[in-house]
C-alpha cells in the first residue's frame, strides 16, 4: 500500500506538534504538577524530558520513518515475534482515547455553560453537578444525560477531522495548533494578574528539594512527559512513518519536544496564578486550597474567566473552545496511531477502520458517563500511564538499544537530520532510561502492594487497573497471531 504522505514538512510539524500538546499540558500536566509538590515536580520534569522524552522522541520518529510502518509493523520489522509490543503501545492509545473524549466532552459543557454561566460564582459546584460525582467508584449513581451528549458531539467533531487522512489533518491543524496558543497567552496574562497569584507562583517555581527523593514525583514527572510527547502510544511512530523519505528527524524532534514543554509551562502558570488567587480568596494555604484531582482546571480556570474585567462568557467560551481545539488533534492522532496499525495489517479503507474505533472508543467509555465514572477515569488514568506507557517506553528502549542496534537506528536518524545525534543518546536510550524506568515500575509496584492508588478500594483498582493492565499483552499477542490480509 503507498502510504499517506504528509504535503509538507510544516504540516508534519504541527501535526506532531498538535498531537503533543493537549489537554495533557492545560488539564493534566496542572493537576499531577500541583499533587506532586509544584517546583519540585517540574525539576524533574526537565530532567525527563531531556533524558527520555526528547531521546524518545527521535526513536519513534525515526522508527516509523525506518521501517515505513506503523508500531506493530515496526516491531515486525525489527524481528517478527516482536509484533505484539507494538500492539500493545496501540491498545494503550486506544484505552487513553476513551477517556480523553470524555474530558473533551466536559470542555463543551463548561463552553456552553459559559454561555448560560451555569457556573456563576462556584465553578466547584458546577463541576459536581455536570459529573454528578458519586462518594466511590462502586456507586455508579445515574447516566449523565450532558456528558454522553458531549461525548457523542467530540466523537463526532474528531471523525470528521481525519475524514481524508494525513491530508485532511495536515489542514485542520494550522487551525488547532495556532488558535490554542494565542488564547493560552490571554489566560496567562490574566491568571498570573489576579490578586494572590503570586502565593500560586511561588509554588509552582520554587522546588522543595526533599520532595525529590520521592519516588512518586519522578514516577509522575516520567509519565506525564510521555503522555504529553503522545510518546509510547505508537502515535509518533505513525506519524513518523508518513513523512517523506527526505525529511528532519532529529530538528523536528527537538522543536516538538520544546514547543510542548512550553506549552505545558505556560499552562501551569495560567493554573497556578488561579490558585494562588483561590488562596486568597478562602485564607487557606495553596496546596490545600482545591482537590488535586483530574476537576483540578475545572474548578481554576473558570475562576480566571469570572475575574476578567469584561465578556466574561465570550471568554469563557473561547477558553473551552482552546481546550477543545488543543485537544482534538491529540484525539485524532491516538486514532490515527490505531488505524495505521490496523491498516497496515489488514486491508480495510481507512473511514471503516475510524469509524469502527470511534463507535468502540464511544462505547467502551459510556459507564464513564456515570455519576461514578470520573473516579474509574482517574484509576484507568493512573493504571495506563503509569504501567502501560512506562513498560512499553522500556520495552522500545531495550528492543532497539539492544535487539536492533542503537548504533544503527541513531546512523539512520542522522543520515535523515539537519544535525546529528551523538553518543549521549546512545546512552540516554540503552542505559539511563530503563534504569530509571524499571526503578519506578518497581517501586509503583511495591507502592501499590502496600496501598491501593488514591484510597479506591481494592476491588476497584483490580477492574479499572490490574485487569487492563494484564488484557493489554494478552489482547496484544492475539492481534499478533490473527492472520494478515494483505492489499
Ligand atoms: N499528548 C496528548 C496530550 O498531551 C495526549 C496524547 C497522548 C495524544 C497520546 C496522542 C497520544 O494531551
Amino acid at each position: 500500500m503507498l502510504r499517506d504522505r504528509w504535503d509538507s514538512r510544516t504540516a508534519f510539524v504541527l501535526a506532531s506538534i498538535g498531537s503533543a500538546i493537549g489537554l495533557g499540558n492545560v488539564w493534566r500536566f496542572p493537576y499531577v504538577c500541583y499533587a506532586n509538590g509544584g517546583g519540585a515536580f517540574l525539576l524533574a520534569y526537565l530532567v525527563a524530558l531531556f533524558i527520555a522524552g526528547i531521546p524518545l522522541l527521535i526513536l519513534e520518529f525515526g522508527l516509523g520513518h525506518k521501517m515505513n510502518g506503523s508500531a506493530p509493523q515496526s516491531f515486525f520489522k525489527v524481528k517478527k515475534s516482536y509484533e505484539w509490543m507494538g500492539w500493545m503501545a496501540i491498545l494503550v492509545g486506544f484505552f487513553i482515547v476513551c477517556y480523553y473524549a470524555i474530558i473533551m466532552s466536559y470542555c463543551f459543557n463548561y463552553g456552553i455553560a459559559a454561555v448560560t454561566q451555569a457556573w456563576g460564582n462556584n465553578p466547584q459546584e458546577y463541576f459536581d453537578k455536570l459529573t454528578g460525582i458519586t462518594s466511590g467508584p462502586f456507586e455508579m449513581g445515574s447516566i449523565r444525560g450532558p456528558v454522553i451528549m458531549g461525548l457523542l458531539l467530540s466523537w463526532i467533531a474528531i471523525v470528521l477531522c481525519i475524514w481524508k487522512g494525513a491530508k485532511t489533518v495536515g489542514k485542520v491543524v494550522y487551525f488547532t495548533v495556532l488558535i490554542p496558543w494565542f488564547l493560552l497567552i490571554v489566560f496567562v496574562v490574566r491568571g498570573v494578574t489576579l490578586p494572590g497569584a503570586i502565593q500560586g507562583l511561588n509554588y509552582y517555581l520554587t522546588p522543595d528539594f526533599s520532595k525529590l527523593l520521592e519516588p512518586q514525583v519522578w514516577l509522575a514527572a516520567f509519565t506525564q512527559v510521555f503522555f504529553s510527547f503522545s510518546i509510547g502510544f505508537g502515535v509518533m511512530i505513525a506519524y513518523g512513518s508518513f513523512l517523506p523519505r527526505d525529511s528532519d528527524i532529529v530538528n523536528n524532534a527537538f522543536i516538538i519536544g520544546l514547543c510542548d514543554a512550553g506549552t505545558a509551562f505556560l499552562g501551569g502558570l495560567a493554573v497556578f496564578g488561579a490558585l494562588g488567587y483561590h488562596s486568597f480568596i478562602t485564607g487557606k494555604p495553596v496546596e490545600a486550597v482545591v482537590s488535586a484531582g483530574p476537576g483540578l482546571v475545572f474548578v481554576t480556570y473558570p475562576a480566571i474567566i469570572s475575574n476578567l474585567p469584561f465578556w466574561q462568557p465570550l471568554f469563557g467560551v473561547l477558553f473551552f473552545l482552546m481546550l477543545l481545539t488543543l485537544a482534538i488533534d491529540s484525539a485524532f492522532s491516538l486514532v490515527e496511531g490505531v488505524a495505521a496499525g490496523v491498516q497496515d495489517k489488514w486491508k480495510l479503507s481507512h473511514r471503516t477502520v475510524n469509524i469502527s474505533v470511534a463507535l468502540l472508543a464511544f462505547g467502551l467509555a459510556i459507564p464513564l458517563t456515570f455519576g461514578g465514572g470520573l473516579h474509574w477515569l482517574d484509576i484507568v488514568d493512573r493504571f495506563m500511564t503509569q504501567f502501560g506507557l512506562i513498560s512499553i517506553v522500556l520495552i522500545e528502549c531495550l528492543v532497539i538499544g539492544y535487539i536492533y542496534g542503537s548504533r544503527k537506528m541513531k546512523e539512520y536518524v542522522n543520515s535523515q537530520s539537519e544535525f546529528s545525534v551523538r553518543g549521549w543518546w546512545d546512552i540516554f536510550i540503552k542505559v539511563v532510561t530503563p534504569i530509571v524506568l524499571l526503578f519506578l515500575i518497581a517501586m509503583e509496584v511495591i507502592a501499590r502492594v502496600k496501598s491501593s492508588y488514591g484510597g479506591y478500594p481494592r476491588g476497584a483498582e483490580f477492574i479499572g487497573g490490574w485487569l487492563v493492565v494484564i488484557l493489554i499483552p494478552v489482547v496484544g499477542f492475539i492481534l499478533m497471531k490473527i492472520k494478515r490480509v494483505e492489499a
